[in-house]
Protein backbone atom coordinates (compact mmCIF):
# COMPACT_ATOMS: atom_id res chain seq x y z
CA UNK A 1 0.00 0.00 0.00
CA UNK A 2 1.61 3.59 -0.86
CA UNK A 3 2.19 5.73 1.82
CA UNK A 4 1.79 9.32 2.12
CA UNK A 5 5.70 10.81 1.72
CA UNK A 6 6.75 14.19 2.62
CA UNK A 7 6.57 15.39 -0.68
CA UNK A 8 2.82 15.66 -1.01
CA UNK A 9 2.58 17.56 1.84
CA UNK A 10 2.69 21.34 2.82
CA UNK A 11 4.80 22.21 5.17
CA UNK A 12 5.12 25.91 5.54
CA UNK A 13 5.12 27.15 8.94
CA UNK A 14 4.48 23.57 10.15
CA UNK A 15 6.44 21.83 13.11
CA UNK A 16 7.41 18.57 11.82
CA UNK A 17 8.85 15.52 13.88
CA UNK A 18 11.25 13.78 11.77
CA UNK A 19 12.04 10.41 12.66
CA UNK A 20 15.56 9.48 12.20
CA UNK A 21 17.89 6.77 12.47
CA UNK A 22 20.63 8.65 14.09
CA UNK A 23 22.58 5.20 15.66
CA UNK A 24 26.07 6.26 14.57
CA UNK A 25 28.88 4.12 15.57
CA UNK A 26 30.90 5.91 17.71
CA UNK A 27 34.93 5.25 19.19
CA UNK A 28 34.47 4.45 22.71
CA UNK A 29 36.52 6.78 24.89
CA UNK A 30 36.32 9.51 22.75
CA UNK A 31 32.90 9.51 21.30
CA UNK A 32 33.94 10.55 18.07
CA UNK A 33 31.66 9.49 15.23
CA UNK A 34 32.90 6.64 13.30
CA UNK A 35 31.04 6.74 10.23
CA UNK A 36 28.21 9.27 9.86
CA UNK A 37 26.67 7.41 6.90
CA UNK A 38 23.94 7.72 8.46
CA UNK A 39 23.56 11.62 9.44
CA UNK A 40 24.07 12.62 5.91
CA UNK A 41 21.29 10.40 4.66
CA UNK A 42 18.49 11.72 6.33
CA UNK A 43 20.09 15.02 5.15
CA UNK A 44 17.78 15.57 1.95
CA UNK A 45 14.49 15.41 4.11
CA UNK A 46 15.64 17.16 7.01
CA UNK A 47 16.66 20.41 4.40
CA UNK A 48 13.57 20.09 2.09
CA UNK A 49 11.27 20.58 5.51
CA UNK A 50 13.89 23.42 6.06
CA UNK A 51 13.37 24.58 2.68
CA UNK A 52 9.50 24.47 2.67
CA UNK A 53 8.97 26.57 5.80
CA UNK A 54 9.11 24.05 8.96
CA UNK A 55 10.45 24.00 12.20
CA UNK A 56 12.15 20.40 12.33
CA UNK A 57 12.10 18.50 15.54
CA UNK A 58 14.78 15.83 14.82
CA UNK A 59 14.49 12.51 17.11
CA UNK A 60 16.37 9.44 17.15
CA UNK A 61 17.85 6.73 19.36
CA UNK A 62 21.41 5.43 19.97
CA UNK A 63 22.72 2.31 21.22
CA UNK A 64 21.00 0.13 23.81
CA UNK A 65 20.37 2.35 26.98
CA UNK A 66 17.78 0.03 28.45
CA UNK A 67 15.20 3.13 29.41
CA UNK A 68 17.95 5.52 31.53
CA UNK A 69 20.16 8.28 30.72
CA UNK A 70 24.09 6.61 29.96
CA UNK A 71 26.08 9.76 29.20
CA UNK A 72 28.34 7.64 26.03
CA UNK A 73 25.13 6.88 24.13
CA UNK A 74 24.53 10.75 23.95
CA UNK A 75 22.90 12.50 20.49
CA UNK A 76 25.36 15.80 21.79
CA UNK A 77 28.24 14.22 19.26
CA UNK A 78 25.37 14.08 16.30
CA UNK A 79 24.53 17.55 17.24
CA UNK A 80 27.81 19.05 16.65
CA UNK A 81 28.52 16.88 13.58
CA UNK A 82 24.52 18.50 12.28
CA UNK A 83 26.04 21.85 12.39
CA UNK A 84 29.02 20.97 10.50
CA UNK A 85 26.53 19.67 7.66
CA UNK A 86 23.87 22.50 8.03
CA UNK A 87 25.54 25.79 7.83
CA UNK A 88 23.44 28.33 8.21
CA UNK A 89 20.90 26.25 10.24
CA UNK A 90 20.29 26.94 13.85
CA UNK A 91 20.31 23.36 14.85
CA UNK A 92 20.29 22.97 19.25
CA UNK A 93 20.06 19.68 20.97
CA UNK A 94 17.68 19.58 23.93
CA UNK A 95 18.44 17.76 26.96
CA UNK A 96 15.74 15.38 27.14
CA UNK A 97 13.14 13.72 24.38
CA UNK A 98 9.64 15.22 26.23
CA UNK A 99 8.10 18.54 27.40
CA UNK A 100 11.23 20.64 25.67
CA UNK A 101 10.34 24.18 23.58
CA UNK A 102 9.66 23.63 20.14
CA UNK A 103 12.14 25.42 17.29
CA UNK A 104 10.63 28.22 14.94
CA UNK A 105 10.48 27.52 11.59
CA UNK A 106 14.06 27.20 9.65
CA UNK A 107 15.49 25.74 12.92
CA UNK A 108 16.19 22.53 14.10
CA UNK A 109 15.94 21.07 17.57
CA UNK A 110 17.90 17.22 17.93
CA UNK A 111 15.99 15.56 20.88
CA UNK A 112 18.01 13.40 23.15
CA UNK A 113 18.36 9.69 22.78
CA UNK A 114 14.67 8.64 22.89
CA UNK A 115 15.51 5.24 24.59
CA UNK A 116 16.49 7.13 27.86
CA UNK A 117 13.41 6.62 28.41
CA UNK A 118 11.73 3.23 28.84
CA UNK A 119 9.09 3.51 27.54
CA UNK A 120 9.89 4.20 23.82
CA UNK A 121 11.01 0.68 23.59
CA UNK A 122 7.36 -0.38 24.87
CA UNK A 123 5.44 2.32 22.72
CA UNK A 124 3.77 3.15 25.73
CA UNK A 125 0.61 5.73 24.40
CA UNK A 126 1.09 8.41 27.50
CA UNK A 127 4.92 8.62 26.19
CA UNK A 128 3.79 8.65 22.47
CA UNK A 129 1.50 11.40 23.10
CA UNK A 130 4.01 13.75 24.47
CA UNK A 131 6.18 13.31 21.61
CA UNK A 132 3.39 14.24 19.88
CA UNK A 133 2.54 17.87 21.92
CA UNK A 134 2.76 20.68 19.11
CA UNK A 135 3.48 18.60 16.32
CA UNK A 136 1.40 19.14 13.08
CA UNK A 137 3.27 16.45 10.67
CA UNK A 138 5.37 13.59 11.69
CA UNK A 139 7.80 12.12 9.24
CA UNK A 140 9.51 8.83 9.45
CA UNK A 141 13.03 8.94 7.76
CA UNK A 142 14.58 6.17 10.16
CA UNK A 143 14.23 3.10 8.11
CA UNK A 144 16.59 1.60 9.76
CA UNK A 145 14.28 1.63 12.74
CA UNK A 146 11.28 0.81 10.83
CA UNK A 147 11.00 -2.89 11.87
CA UNK A 148 10.70 -1.70 15.77
CA UNK A 149 7.21 -0.67 17.07
CA UNK A 150 8.23 1.92 19.21
CA UNK A 151 5.87 5.01 20.50
CA UNK A 152 8.95 7.10 18.37
CA UNK A 153 7.92 5.03 14.99
CA UNK A 154 4.69 3.87 15.59
CA UNK A 155 2.58 5.14 18.91
CA UNK A 156 2.74 8.56 17.74
CA UNK A 157 0.92 7.94 14.47
CA UNK A 158 -2.17 7.60 16.52
CA UNK A 159 -1.60 11.39 17.97
CA UNK A 160 -0.49 13.28 14.99
CA UNK A 161 -2.31 14.70 12.06
CA UNK A 162 -0.47 12.92 9.55
CA UNK A 163 2.56 10.46 9.26
CA UNK A 164 4.15 10.49 6.19
CA UNK A 165 7.65 9.14 4.73
CA UNK A 166 10.91 10.95 4.68
CA UNK A 167 12.91 10.91 1.25
CA UNK A 168 15.47 8.07 2.67
CA UNK A 169 12.70 6.25 3.86
CA UNK A 170 10.55 6.64 0.17
CA UNK A 171 13.80 5.59 -1.72
CA UNK A 172 14.30 2.45 0.70
CA UNK A 173 10.77 1.29 0.24
CA UNK A 174 10.68 1.81 -3.64
CA UNK A 175 14.11 0.07 -4.32
CA UNK A 176 13.18 -2.93 -2.02
CA UNK A 177 9.79 -3.24 -2.94
CA UNK A 178 10.76 -3.41 -6.56
CA UNK A 179 13.56 -5.74 -6.22
CA UNK A 180 10.91 -7.95 -4.15
CA UNK A 181 7.88 -7.43 -5.62
CA UNK A 182 8.34 -6.39 -9.29
CA UNK A 183 11.68 -7.34 -9.83
CA UNK A 184 12.90 -7.68 -13.72
CA UNK A 185 13.85 -11.05 -14.34
CA UNK A 186 16.44 -12.69 -14.31
CA UNK A 187 16.23 -11.67 -10.24
CA UNK A 188 18.82 -13.55 -8.35
CA UNK A 189 19.39 -13.24 -4.49
CA UNK A 190 22.87 -13.83 -2.57
CA UNK A 191 23.13 -14.61 1.20
CA UNK A 192 25.58 -14.83 3.24
CA UNK A 193 25.95 -14.84 6.86
CA UNK A 194 27.13 -17.25 10.18
CA UNK A 195 23.92 -18.75 10.33
CA UNK A 196 20.65 -20.44 8.15
CA UNK A 197 18.64 -19.84 11.89
CA UNK A 198 19.00 -16.13 11.07
CA UNK A 199 17.51 -16.01 7.77
CA UNK A 200 15.40 -18.69 7.36
CA UNK A 201 12.43 -16.40 6.81
CA UNK A 202 14.26 -14.78 4.02
CA UNK A 203 15.59 -17.59 2.58
CA UNK A 204 11.75 -18.87 2.02
CA UNK A 205 10.74 -15.20 0.87
CA UNK A 206 13.39 -15.15 -1.57
CA UNK A 207 12.47 -18.37 -3.22
CA UNK A 208 9.67 -17.11 -4.09
CA UNK A 209 10.52 -14.95 -6.80
CA UNK A 210 14.40 -15.36 -7.44
CA UNK A 211 14.67 -17.16 -10.27
CA UNK A 212 18.25 -18.48 -8.31
CA UNK A 213 19.36 -18.04 -4.90
CA UNK A 214 23.24 -18.08 -4.69
CA UNK A 215 24.07 -18.93 -0.90
CA UNK A 216 27.89 -18.42 0.86
CA UNK A 217 28.95 -18.17 4.11
CA UNK A 218 28.94 -20.31 7.05
CA UNK A 219 25.14 -20.34 6.68
CA UNK A 220 26.14 -22.65 3.12
CA UNK A 221 28.04 -25.35 5.13
CA UNK A 222 24.41 -26.68 6.31
CA UNK A 223 23.58 -27.01 3.06
CA UNK A 224 26.57 -28.99 2.51
CA UNK A 225 25.92 -31.21 5.31
CA UNK A 226 22.52 -31.77 4.09
CA UNK A 227 23.71 -33.16 0.58
CA UNK A 228 25.82 -35.81 2.79
CA UNK A 229 29.21 -34.63 2.14
CA UNK A 230 31.79 -33.44 4.47
CA UNK A 231 31.92 -30.40 6.00
CA UNK A 232 34.80 -30.87 8.66
CA UNK A 233 35.07 -28.58 11.14
CA UNK A 234 32.78 -26.12 9.35
CA UNK A 235 30.09 -24.38 11.10
CA UNK A 236 26.92 -26.42 10.60
CA UNK A 237 23.61 -25.94 12.26
CA UNK A 238 22.05 -29.48 13.06
CA UNK A 239 18.37 -29.00 14.02
CA UNK A 240 18.36 -27.15 10.93
CA UNK A 241 19.93 -29.81 8.09
CA UNK A 242 16.63 -31.32 7.58
CA UNK A 243 15.11 -27.86 6.73
CA UNK A 244 17.91 -27.43 4.42
CA UNK A 245 17.04 -31.10 2.65
CA UNK A 246 13.73 -29.87 2.66
CA UNK A 247 14.63 -26.67 0.62
CA UNK A 248 16.92 -28.77 -1.92
CA UNK A 249 14.16 -31.05 -2.39
CA UNK A 250 11.88 -28.27 -3.28
CA UNK A 251 13.87 -25.77 -4.92
CA UNK A 252 17.43 -27.69 -5.57
CA UNK A 253 17.38 -26.22 -9.36
CA UNK A 254 17.40 -22.59 -8.08
CA UNK A 255 19.54 -23.15 -5.34
CA UNK A 256 23.59 -22.86 -6.02
CA UNK A 257 25.74 -23.70 -3.45
CA UNK A 258 29.71 -23.13 -3.31
CA UNK A 259 31.58 -25.47 -5.38
CA UNK A 260 34.82 -25.03 -3.76
CA UNK A 261 36.06 -23.74 -0.28
CA UNK A 262 38.89 -21.90 1.30
CA UNK A 263 39.53 -24.26 4.64
CA UNK A 264 41.95 -23.62 7.42
CA UNK A 265 42.90 -25.25 10.41
CA UNK A 266 42.11 -22.32 13.16
CA UNK A 267 39.72 -19.79 12.85
CA UNK A 268 42.38 -16.44 12.36
CA UNK A 269 43.09 -14.08 10.25
CA UNK A 270 45.77 -15.04 7.99
CA UNK A 271 45.87 -18.87 9.20
CA UNK A 272 47.28 -21.16 6.91
CA UNK A 273 44.86 -22.41 3.98
CA UNK A 274 44.50 -24.01 0.81
CA UNK A 275 41.28 -23.93 -1.58
CA UNK A 276 39.50 -27.64 -2.13
CA UNK A 277 36.80 -29.24 -3.45
CA UNK A 278 35.70 -31.56 -0.55
CA UNK A 279 36.29 -30.14 3.30
CA UNK A 280 38.96 -32.60 4.48
CA UNK A 281 38.24 -33.65 7.94
CA UNK A 282 40.54 -31.16 11.23
CA UNK A 283 39.61 -28.30 8.82
CA UNK A 284 36.83 -25.32 8.53
CA UNK A 285 35.59 -23.64 5.76
CA UNK A 286 36.11 -19.90 6.30
CA UNK A 287 35.50 -18.58 2.48
CA UNK A 288 34.29 -19.77 -1.14
CA UNK A 289 36.93 -20.81 -3.80
CA UNK A 290 38.00 -19.52 -6.77
CA UNK A 291 35.48 -21.97 -9.04
CA UNK A 292 32.91 -20.72 -6.75
CA UNK A 293 33.48 -17.06 -7.55
CA UNK A 294 33.42 -17.80 -11.08
CA UNK A 295 30.11 -19.82 -11.16
CA UNK A 296 28.32 -16.94 -9.22
CA UNK A 297 29.97 -14.53 -11.46
CA UNK A 298 28.53 -16.24 -14.59
CA UNK A 299 24.66 -15.98 -12.75
CA UNK A 300 25.53 -12.52 -11.42
CA UNK A 301 26.66 -11.85 -15.38
CA UNK A 302 23.01 -12.94 -16.69
CA UNK A 303 20.89 -10.72 -13.72
CA UNK A 304 18.80 -8.11 -14.16
CA UNK A 305 17.88 -7.90 -10.57
CA UNK A 306 19.93 -8.37 -7.53
CA UNK A 307 19.24 -9.25 -4.10
CA UNK A 308 22.81 -9.47 -1.95
CA UNK A 309 22.31 -10.06 1.97
CA UNK A 310 25.56 -11.14 4.03
CA UNK A 311 29.53 -11.99 3.12
CA UNK A 312 30.72 -15.17 1.82
CA UNK A 313 33.25 -15.82 4.20
CA UNK A 314 34.90 -14.52 7.10
CA UNK A 315 34.80 -11.22 5.80
CA UNK A 316 37.04 -9.75 8.88
CA UNK A 317 39.42 -12.20 8.87
CA UNK A 318 41.46 -11.46 5.43
CA UNK A 319 42.33 -13.68 3.43
CA UNK A 320 39.12 -14.90 3.98
CA UNK A 321 37.20 -11.94 2.71
CA UNK A 322 38.46 -12.43 -0.69
CA UNK A 323 35.61 -14.33 -2.06
CA UNK A 324 33.40 -11.83 -0.51
CA UNK A 325 35.53 -9.12 -2.23
CA UNK A 326 35.27 -10.98 -5.53
CA UNK A 327 31.35 -11.11 -5.89
CA UNK A 328 30.90 -7.38 -4.64
CA UNK A 329 32.64 -6.11 -7.97
CA UNK A 330 31.07 -9.30 -9.68
CA UNK A 331 27.33 -7.48 -8.56
CA UNK A 332 28.90 -3.93 -9.35
CA UNK A 333 29.76 -4.90 -12.84
CA UNK A 334 26.89 -6.72 -13.64
CA UNK A 335 24.76 -3.87 -14.93
CA UNK A 336 21.95 -5.09 -12.88
CA UNK A 337 19.64 -3.42 -10.51
CA UNK A 338 21.71 -4.13 -7.50
CA UNK A 339 20.28 -4.04 -3.89
CA UNK A 340 22.51 -4.61 -1.23
CA UNK A 341 21.38 -5.06 2.58
CA UNK A 342 23.53 -3.15 5.36
CA UNK A 343 26.22 -4.75 7.52
CA UNK A 344 29.45 -6.79 6.28
CA UNK A 345 28.16 -6.90 2.47
CA UNK A 346 28.40 -3.17 3.08
CA UNK A 347 31.46 -3.25 3.88
CA UNK A 348 32.71 -5.76 1.27
CA UNK A 349 31.24 -3.19 -1.11
CA UNK A 350 33.18 -0.13 0.14
CA UNK A 351 36.52 -1.99 0.74
CA UNK A 352 35.82 -3.48 -3.12
CA UNK A 353 35.69 0.33 -3.93
CA UNK A 354 32.51 -0.21 -5.90
CA UNK A 355 30.01 1.45 -3.76
CA UNK A 356 29.31 3.83 -6.71
CA UNK A 357 28.47 1.14 -8.73
CA UNK A 358 25.44 -0.44 -6.43
CA UNK A 359 22.32 0.73 -7.22
CA UNK A 360 21.20 0.96 -3.58
CA UNK A 361 22.66 0.39 -0.32
CA UNK A 362 20.00 -0.05 2.60
CA UNK A 363 20.69 2.11 6.08
CA UNK A 364 19.23 -0.43 7.83
CA UNK A 365 20.80 -4.09 8.54
CA UNK A 366 17.97 -5.56 10.81
CA UNK A 367 14.78 -3.38 8.99
CA UNK A 368 16.28 -4.53 5.31
CA UNK A 369 16.60 -8.36 6.89
CA UNK A 370 12.89 -7.95 8.31
CA UNK A 371 11.23 -6.09 4.95
CA UNK A 372 13.60 -9.68 2.75
CA UNK A 373 11.55 -11.68 4.87
CA UNK A 374 8.24 -11.03 3.35
CA UNK A 375 7.05 -8.85 7.02
CA UNK A 376 5.64 -5.67 6.56
CA UNK A 377 7.85 -3.24 8.98
CA UNK A 378 5.34 -1.80 11.75
CA UNK A 379 6.94 1.90 11.24
CA UNK A 380 6.03 1.54 7.87
CA UNK A 381 2.36 0.20 8.21
CA UNK A 382 1.54 2.68 10.73
CA UNK A 383 1.98 5.55 7.97
CA UNK A 384 -0.29 7.71 6.73
CA UNK A 385 -1.96 5.63 3.53
CA UNK A 386 -2.27 7.52 0.49
C1 LIG B 1 20.20 -0.48 13.69
O1 LIG B 1 21.32 -0.04 13.93
O2 LIG B 1 20.00 -1.56 13.10
C2 LIG B 1 19.01 0.36 14.03
O3 LIG B 1 19.38 1.62 14.44
C3 LIG B 1 18.15 -0.33 15.06
O4 LIG B 1 18.84 -0.46 16.27
P1 LIG B 1 18.35 -1.53 17.34
O5 LIG B 1 18.70 -2.90 16.78
O6 LIG B 1 19.09 -1.23 18.60
O7 LIG B 1 16.86 -1.39 17.48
Amino acid sequence: MAKLSIRDLDLKNKTVFMRVDFNVPLEPGTLKITSDKRIKASLPSIQYALEHGAAVILASHLGRPKGKPVAEMSLAPVAVRLRELLPGVRVEMATDCVGVARPAPGEVLLLENLRFHPEEEKNAPEFAKHLAEGVDVYVNDAFGSAHRAHASTVGITRFVPVAAAGLLMDKELEYLTKATKNPEHPCIAILGGAKVSDKIEVIQNLLKFADRLLIGGAMAYTFVAAKGEPTGNSLVEADKIDLAKQLLTEFGNKILLPADHVVAGEFKAGAEHEVVATIPAGKMALDIGPETVEEFSIVIRGAKTIIWNGPMGVFEKPPFDEGTVAIAKAVANSGAVSVVGGGDSEKAIQSAGVADKISHISTGGGASLEFLSGIELPGVAALTEL
